[in-house]
């Protein structure tokens, strides 16, 4: 009776089981619930919730002109010019990805993503009926986009008669924090465009960058938007979620860019696909110009938070035999190498049996080999502190 676009099981996997069973309170280090973890929004941004003009419903499918402004705007003050004509917007940005999949893919194509990535890509595509296929990050260069290697992928999957809809990147990616740099991006372009393959490009965690990349490309939509060369077909994805710390809001956007014919040809039928939902609601469109100016001060201390915790991570453990932490390069998490000596979900069990701490085993995110743990950078200081000590007393007795 139901569709094969869902799973065959919804059972729970073992370590939610393991939480959902738990009497005992345990320090929660895969926190990424920002309204939750201690910081403080202006009172002003739930009054942007509430103005008058929000009682009014005079639909625009692509999102109303001034809230597009507003997302505009909000690039214009990070340095990046871009046309609010060129946005959409959505409920969020997982509903972004699931217009752009009913855009660009038929059922049964493949979407190429990154791994180790984000998971939820596997239920959108599916959704939508589309097959994930995965294209590594490199590995021996800190999990850096490699468009020679992303190359590779669509031409074997071209071999095998498989239409690639989409390649997504996630930029900075989730957990790894890499960035594609300028170079890379300009061999992708090449790559996708020879194949008449978009480009979905994931900036949720656009301001939460810490390495300084001066040849990164941050907003991929102007990127390949620019001068006489501007080519391919290029979506930009954010969102408040992460922009603002603001998830429970619900607001996304999709830039679009590359080749003004394109992008021109693109633009209407996303439009046809986002007004058959209207979903983004009325009062966050009306104060999303507001939401945007709040959530800048909510994401400057997600930032100085995320710093700090992984200052505190990297005092404690990375003098551990075995243990590695990876630099902090973008998004709220951390990835640390253990040593792989009992599978990584029992290592996850264990330390929650035994030390009474969360974290994410590094297959979650389709790491290509064990072990690795992912550990949220959100977590209030004491608490963090307290979960990195426990963490650092188990890895020691391995
Ligand atoms: C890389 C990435 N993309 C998209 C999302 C989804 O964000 P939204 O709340 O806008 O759907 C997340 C959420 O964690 C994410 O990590």
């Amino acid at each position: 009776m139901f569709s094969s676009r869902l799973p065959a099981s919804l059972s729970p996997n073992r370590l939610t089981e393991a939480v959902s069973r738990r009497s005992r309170p345990f320090i929660d280090l895969t926190l990424s619930n920002p309204t939750v973890a201690g910081f403080a929004y202006p009172d002003r941004y739930l009054d942007a919730l509430a103005r008058p003009e929000a009682a009014l419903y005079a639909p625009d499918p692509r999102g109303l002109l001034s809230a597009r402004e507003a997302v505009a705007e909000s690039y214009s003050r990070k340095g990046i010019e871009c046309p609010s004509s060129r946005i959409v917007l959505s409920a969020s940005s997982s509903e972004a990805y699931s217009w752009l999949f009913k855009l660009l893919g038929n059922p049964g194509d493949a979407i190429l993503v990154p791994a180790p990535s984000y998971p939820l890509l596997d239920a959108l595509a599916g959704l939508e009926g589309l097959t994930v296929n995965r294209y590594p990050l490199d590995r021996s260069h800190r999990w850096a986009v490699s468009a020679h290697l992303i190359a590779e992928e669509i031409g074997a999957l071209a071999q095998r008669g498989r239409r690639v809809a989409a390649v997504v990147l996630v930029n900075p990616n989730n957990p790894t924090g890499t960035s594609i740099d300028a170079d890379e991006f300009e061999e992708l372009l090449d790559a996708v465009v020879d194949r008449d393959i978009a480009l979905i490009s994931d900036e949720v965690f656009l301001d939460y960058r810490f390495e300084s990349q001066p040849r990164g490309v941050r907003v991929a939509a102007a990127q390949a938007s620019l001068g006489p060369a501007a080519r391919g077909l290029v979506f930009s994805l954010g969102g408040l979620s992460k922009a603002a710390g603001m998830p429970q809001v619900k607001a996304g956007w999709i830039l679009a860019g590359g080749s003004p014919a394109l992008v021109e040809e693109a633009l209407p039928r996303l439009e046809w696909v986002a007004d058959s939902f209207l979903s983004i609601g009325t009062p966050v469109q009306t104060g999303l110009r507001e939401l945007l100016l709040s959530g800048d001060t909510v994401a400057r201390q997600i930032r100085d938070r995320v710093i700090a915790n992984h200052e505190i991570l990297e005092g404690s453990l990375s003098g551990l035999a075995g243990v590695g932490v990876a630099p902090l390069t973008g998004g709220w998490s951390a990835c640390l190498r253990v040593p792989a000596v009992i599978p990584e979900e029992e290592l996850v069990l264990s330390l929650l049996e035994k030390a009474d701490v969360l974290v994410h085993p590094g297959f979650f995110f389709d790491f290509p080999f064990e072990a690795f743990l992912v550990v949220s950078l959100l977590c209030p200081d004491g608490e963090f502190r307290e979960g990195v000590e426990r963490l650092e007393r188990f890895l020691e007795a391995l």
